[in-house]
């Protein structure tokens, strides 16, 4: 029986890295024997085809919105192990105007995922959204535990990321979802030889501090050719810039998750950590970061990214 956290990957903006965050990151955690389920809640479904999944009338979680189909059968392995997928498919986007329609239009997909949640079977069910704030999305925001939010790497990245966070403000206040929170900002796209994309991270660093991921998954070709093979960068090209990048935001991401500490050990033998002092922390990230881009200058942003965390 595993407890199950869910995560919204949203960004109202379109084209930031959302479903690429969504496939690799759910790719690199199931490759850390996590239990992973993604669901794909954007009718353009680039995450269900990324994963080389076709795109089927009927698959969808259409049928499970509208009480025809339930949502644990309409989960389907992936040529990942350990990662599971709900697809999607063009028919989901008349739900957003369906669901309206219908009474509490913002709960609906919080009591599709309830059953899921309770056959204990997921460590993370990570919900891909659509670049929109429409009824699906505000559905995922309100079923979702913590929302990730990928920020593309460019001169507007902060402006979008403003309306998201108050979003969450508004959910917290109106009791749609009390417990709803920020769990990391990533930053994609990154280009280390482009001044622009070290001021936009150093900005957005010093609005949100140690909520930015201190690993930035850089601009990288495979990352791009990887969806038309259906695979995630893991298994398309392991070696390649992107692949590394991913890993280590998977690391990253159950680092903080555990309190800085990894917990791959730990969790496979079934226990916690004992004491915070028999592990010590490797973020890994400083490293990571000079190997992968080649600007010496993004050290510094990761010491001012770790200078946040400490204090
Ligand atoms: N790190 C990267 N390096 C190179 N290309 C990338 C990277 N991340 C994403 N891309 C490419 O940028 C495009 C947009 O990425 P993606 O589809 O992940 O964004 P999205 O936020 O899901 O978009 P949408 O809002 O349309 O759903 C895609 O073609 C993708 O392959
Ligand atoms: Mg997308």
């Amino acid at each position: 029986m595993m407890q199950t956290h869910v995560i919204a990957m949203a960004n109202q903006k379109g084209g930031v890295g959302k479903t690429t965050t969504a496939i690799n990151l759910a790719a690199c955690l199931a490759e850390k024997r996590k239990e992973v389920l993604l669901v794909d809640l954007d009718p353009q479904a680039n995450a269900t085809s990324g994963l080389g999944l076709p795109k089927e009338p009927g698959a969808s979680l259409y049928g499970a919105l509208f009480g025809t189909a339930r949502a644990l059968d309409l989960i389907k392995p992936t040529p990942v192990k350990n990662l599971s997928i709900i697809p999607s498919e063009i028919d989901l986007a008349g739900a957003e105007v369906e669901i309206a329609r219908g009474e509490h239009y913002l709960h609906r997909l919080r009591a599709v995922l309830s059953e899921v949640i309770a056959s204990g079977r997921y460590h993370f069910i990570i919900i891909d959204c659509s670049p929109s704030l429409g009824i699906l999305t505000m559905n995922v925001l309100a079923a979702a535990h913590s929302v990730i939010i990928p920020l593309q790497a460019e001169y507007y990245a902060l402006e979008g990321l403003s309306v998201m966070t108050r979003l969450i403000q508004q959910l917290n206040q109106n009791g749609v979802n009390p417990g709803l929170h920020l769990e990391g900002i990533v930053m994609t796209m990154y280009d280390g030889r482009t001044n622009l994309s070290q001021q936009v991270v150093q900005e957005v660093i010093r609005h949100f501090g140690d909520k930015v991921y201190e690993t930035l998954i850089p601009r990288n070709v495979r990352l791009s050719e990887a969806p038309s093979f259906g695979k995630p960068i893991i298994t398309y090209n392991p070696l390649c810039t992107g692949a590394a990048a991913y890993r280590q935001l998977a690391r990253e991401f159950l680092a903080r998750r555990n309190g800085g500490l990894e917990d791959d050990d730990a969790d496979a033998a079934g226990f916690k950590l004992r004491s915070p002092f028999e592990k010590s922390v490797q973020m890994e990230a400083p490293a990571f970061v000079s190997a992968v881009i080649p600007a010496v200058e993004s050290r510094g942003l990761v010491e001012e990214a770790s200078t946040h965390a400490a204090s």
